[in-house]
């Protein structure tokens, strides 16, 4: 059993959009600029954002956040974005998900420039994705992507089960997996809370990602022997005996799982830092196309 190693792979690729942005300062050009946009509170959204925001720091990139109260209009939040979409120094845009229940998350993606949409979330990017088009593709798929590809896990002809439909993770994954491409070629099969004989579909992967947000649901015995396995999960469990008072857990029950596997992603240090580096190529590569 293997451990896929997110913190090395994305420091990896750190490195590298570090020593390109020293280039771009060196030649007078523009660095990347990252905007982040958060709505509210949420202490995993904080988490993510501040994350996002301090490797920005750390590989050169200009960063903004624009912070907005849980009680902002929609109208408001639309506006910001709208100013953000037409400021030439941006070169990226997220909002970081979820947002509040009177916010349409719909609106707000379609609302962002499309040449500025670093998460790959708005329909155009999804479209393009899915006709195998050049686009901005969803950082977690794209950074899960980067690590089989640094491993060079063989994925042609594979089956994969995805476990997990959500426009951010799964659907975008499924499609990945099953483009014709290194890493890609796989059989995909894509299962959600409405799968029957969840068990035995997983039992036939050879590869299987799990995105669907339960904390240790994939159990040893849905698990074949030398299968690949990438857990999405970072659900935040009550844990009394950490200081923070919560753990973090997987989609995975990685202590009973991991030794079937030939390889598998830790939680954390598997596909949450992948996640990340993804992030900055992309904005790498909108500065890129945008100047
Ligand atoms: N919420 C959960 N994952 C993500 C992500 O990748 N991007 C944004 N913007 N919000 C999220």
């Amino acid at each position: 059993m293997q451990i896929l190693d997110g913190l090395v792979v994305s420091q990896a690729t750190k490195d590298e959009l570090r020593l390109k942005v020293g280039q771009l300062t060196a030649a007078g050009k523009k660095v990347p600029h990252l905007a982040a946009v958060l709505v509210g509170s949420n202490g995993a959204s904080e988490t993510y954002v501040g994350s996002k925001v301090k490797t920005c720091e750390e590989i050169g990139y200009k960063s903004t956040l624009l912070r907005f109260p849980e009680d902002i209009s929609e109208f408001k939040l639309l506006s910001a974005i709208q100013d953000l979409n037409n400021d030439p120094d941006i070169d990226g845009i997220l909002v970081q998900l979820p947002l509040p229940k009177h916010i349409s998350e719909a609106k707000v993606i379609e609302t962002i420039d499309p040449s500025k949409d670093v998460d790959g979330f708005h329909p155009e990017s999804a479209g393009k994705l899915v006709q195998g088009l050049p686009t901005f593709v969803s950082a977690t798929p794209h950074g899960i992507m980067l690590m089989l590809e640094h491993y060079k896990i063989d994925t042609k002809g594979k089956h994969a089960v995805v476990i997990g439909r959500s426009n951010i993770v799964g659907r975008p994954m499924s499609i990945l997996l099953s483009a014709n491409t290194n890493p890609g070629n796989c059989t995909v099969t894509l299962c959600h809370s409405q799968t029957h004989n969840l068990k035995e579909i997983c039992l036939q992967a050879d590869i299987i990602v799990a995105a669907l947000g339960r904390p240790e649901f994939v159990k040893a015995d849905m698990v074949k022997e030398g299968a690949v396995v990438i857990d999405v999960g970072i659900t935040r469990v009550p844990d009394a005996s950490k200081k923070r008072g919560y753990s973090i857990k997987g989609d995975v029950d990685f202590a009973n799982v991991s030794p079937k596997c030939s390889y598998i992603t830790p939680v954390p240090g598997g596909v949450g830092p992948m996640t990340i580096a993804a992030l900055m190529a992309n904005t790498y590569r909108a500065c890129m196309e945008r100047n």
